[in-house]
């Protein structure tokens, strides 16, 4: 059996019916679950390594977040902190070191990388069978043309979301706003697969699509990965579509210091559409849980487990 298919088989899925609010936290709690019995059957540690080059708040808090959930369920997370000033060389052998180190399964850069780094040097220096992020050319190669590898956390949890509420896509007309390499692209090429969660006719846009809600409006599934806060009104969607939000932006809030919000604006799209992710509590729940399951198919194949 491929990664990929592996990748999508959780106990939870499919279990539900749909509902309007197509929360993430079930789906990432059976996820979860999952891992937690499968490590604790095998009796493994597997053990993910993040580098995290300075102090970004968001990157601090992903991480952190990747540490308290995988000590939960038996994954090992050390995160090294490494000097924004530290060069290119330093930082590849760093790299070579975790590569040929075999205690360690899975290597995750954490982004943004400060501006002197060259980062597609650095990506193609981390191992493929240890790149859960799947930037690796190969592993991007590999996902398109469908193929064994690694499929990036949060294209995989937009499919769980999928596969665990049922959501048809076979024939489906799928717009994806966003064309980047981590969202966008890889799930395009996703959804067009001949498997049980592609077959769909798929559209993406992004900053110089013209006219965009005429795009927007024709989707049975929209996808919105844009990074600009309550981009998406209810104006832009029809009311049959189910609305899948990947953007995650934090705004100023009156009462606390700020909040998270998506791409689309929930309040004002909710009640006209047939279904929608909310934010927080959506595809992000899911993202951290499909890194982890990376992780545990990372020691799979290196294990032969
Ligand atoms: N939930 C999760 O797990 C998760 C994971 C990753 C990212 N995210 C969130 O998802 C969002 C997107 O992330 P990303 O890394 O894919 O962002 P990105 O690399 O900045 O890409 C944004 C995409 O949106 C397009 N875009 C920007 N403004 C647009 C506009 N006015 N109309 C149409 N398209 C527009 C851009 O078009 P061009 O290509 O033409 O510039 C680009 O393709 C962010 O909010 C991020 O925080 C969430």
């Amino acid at each position: 059996m491929k990664i990929q298919e592996k990748q999508l088989e959780f106990k939870g899925s499919g279990e539900n019916t749909m509902s309007k609010r197509l929360s993430g936290r079930k789906i990432a709690k059976n996820i979860y679950a999952d891992i937690k019995e499968n490590i604790e059957l095998k009796k493994i540690t597997p053990k993910l390594v993040i580098l995290l080059i300075g102090n970004d708040p968001a990157a601090e808090y992903y991480v952190q977040n990747l540490e308290k959930k995988g000590s939960k369920i038996g994954i090992e997370v050390e995160t090294r902190i490494l000097d924004v000033s530290i060069d290119q060389q330093s930082l590849l052998e760093k790299i070579d070191t975790l590569n040929n180190d075999a205690q360690v399964n899975a290597i995750m850069l954490q982004k943004p990388l400060p501006s002197h780094l060259d980062e597609s040097e650095i990506v193609m220096k981390i191992d493929s069978n240890k790149d859960v992020d799947a930037f690796h050319p190969l592993n991007m190669g590999n996902l398109v043309l469908d193929k064994e590898g690694f499929i990036p956390a949060t294209p995989a949890a937009v499919l769980e979301l999928l596969t665990h509420n049922e959501i048809e896509t076979n024939g489906k007309h799928i717009v994806i706003v966003g064309r980047s390499d981590i969202v966008g692209k890889p799930l395009a090429n996703l959804l067009l697969r001949k498997s049980d969660t592609g077959n769909a006719t798929v559209t993406v846009c992004h900053s110089r699509t013209k006219d965009l809600a005429f795009h927007t409006k024709q989707a049975d599934i929209l996808i919105a990965a844009i990074g600009k806060p309550l981009f998406i009104k209810s104006d832009m969607v029809s009311d049959k579509a189910i609305v899948i939000d990947v953007g995650v932006n934090q705004i100023e809030d009156a009462e606390k210091d700020y909040r998270y919000v998506g791409d689309v604006d929930y309040e004002v799209c909710f009640e006209k559409v047939s279904a929608i992710t909310p934010v927080p509590g959506g595809i992000g729940t899911i993202t951290t849980a499909m890194l982890l399951n990376n992780v545990l198919i990372a020691y799979k194949m290196q294990n032969k487990n």
